[in-house]
């Protein structure tokens, strides 16, 4: 059995790392959070997990919570969530996405390094491929970004390389496809007002928050022309970082890159007919041009997790993924109303 050590998850308010807590305390893992949150909300958290507000570049800060938490000398790890993930606007402000997503890592990534923690999980992306010449994409083809959230996110990726080799740390990098669902118990779940991601966006929409969903571009090369995604539920992802943690404690000298998928696709006609479904609904749609820099299809090839971790899914079907997002969405209106 892994020896359970303290694990500091940033960005723990916002909708991965939340679901991230819950998997590491559900576990039995003694866990803090550190959220500044602009993106995040406290309710995301359980009101027994230390919560430190603040900066993941406030080195004075972080050297007060791993002192707090037993995490100096050899102890302790770091799930790294935090950071910003709107891929449009890392376009239009690319220097915003280079200091919310490369140098603050640096910074987190050094403060570990001083005061010698060992384990660094780290979220990365899909987005560091670019639009992949083949698919299922397997994680030694070229990355390529196509835009600077995708680089500043391959850019941590390079750095925490080097900072392997260089000192007594391993590191995990997990290349999350779409992430999307919610807690199965509903306890927390995409939060964030303004979505842009299509199964948030299609549950708001039959929900009543929305008119009707656009659907970008009808002309892909794709079974029906709309873009194809591999669709992971936020709770299997979860339950992936802490299968990853425990792997990076047995192999202190190992690093690993894994692909975060199924490894299979729906189009946003078969995502949209799944909430019909499982809403018994039928939200309007409206068909529109392609929206800028989309690949036709994005599918993870997932062997090597699955061949790394003794990782099982247990939410893959699409149906559940909607139920789940269906059920957050419900119970988030009632707290906004209420608020
Ligand atoms: N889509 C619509 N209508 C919408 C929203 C999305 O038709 O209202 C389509 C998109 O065109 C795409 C698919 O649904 O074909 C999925 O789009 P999302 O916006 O939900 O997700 P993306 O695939 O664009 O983004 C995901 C991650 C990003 C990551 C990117 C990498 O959410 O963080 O993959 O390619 F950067």
């Amino acid at each position: 059995m892994t020896l359970k050590l303290p694990v500091l998850v940033t960005g723990g308010a916002g909708y991965i790392g939340s679901h991230a807590v819950l998997a590491l305390v559900d576990a039995g893992w003694p866990v803090a959070v550190i959220d500044n949150l602009t993106t995040g909300f406290k309710f995301a958290i359980p009101g027994d997990v230390p919560f430190y507000e603040g900066d993941i570049e406030d080195a004075e800060l972080l050297a007060r919570i791993f002192s707090e938490q037993g995490m100096t000398g050899g102890q302790g790890a770091i799930m790294h969530f935090a950071g910003s993930v709107v891929v449009p606007e890392s376009v239009e402000n690319p220097l915003k996405y280079y200091h919310n997503n490369t140098a603050k890592s640096r910074a987190l990534a050094d403060a570990a390094v001083k005061a010698g923690v060992p384990h660094f999980i780290f979220s990365s992306t899909a987005a560091t491929y670019g639009i992949p010449e083949v698919s299922p994409v397997r994680e030694d083809v070229p990355r390529q970004p196509i835009n600077p959230y995708g680089m500043s996110k391959l850019m941590t990726e390079l750095m925490l390389a080097d900072v392997s080799a260089a000192h007594p740390l391993n590191y995990c990098a997990l290349r999350y496809f779409n992430v999307a669902g919610a807690d199965p118990e509903a306890r927390t779940g995409q939060s964030t007002a303004g979505a842009t991601h299509l199964i948030k966006v299609a549950v708001e929409a039959a929900l009543g928050k929305r008119d009707a969903v656009s659907i970008f571009g009808s002309d892909y090369d794709t079974p029906d022309g709309t873009g194809v995604r591999d669709y992971i539920h936020v709770s299997d992802l979860a339950a992936a970082h802490v299968l990853a943690l425990e792997a990076l404690i047995a192999q202190p000298g190992r690093s690993l890159t894994m692909n975060c998928g199924y490894g299979r696709g729906f189009s946003v006609l078969e995502v949209l007919d799944a909430v019909d479904r499982v809403t018994n609904l039928t939200i309007e749609r409206r068909m529109e041009g392609r929206r800028a820099g989309d690949p036709d299809s994005l599918i993870s090839d997932n062997r090597r997790i699955r061949e790394t971790l003794p990782w099982e899914p247990k939410f893959a079907d699409l149906d559940t993924i909607v139920s789940h997002a269906v059920q957050w969405e419900r119970k988030l209106g009632g707290m906004r109303s209420r608020a």
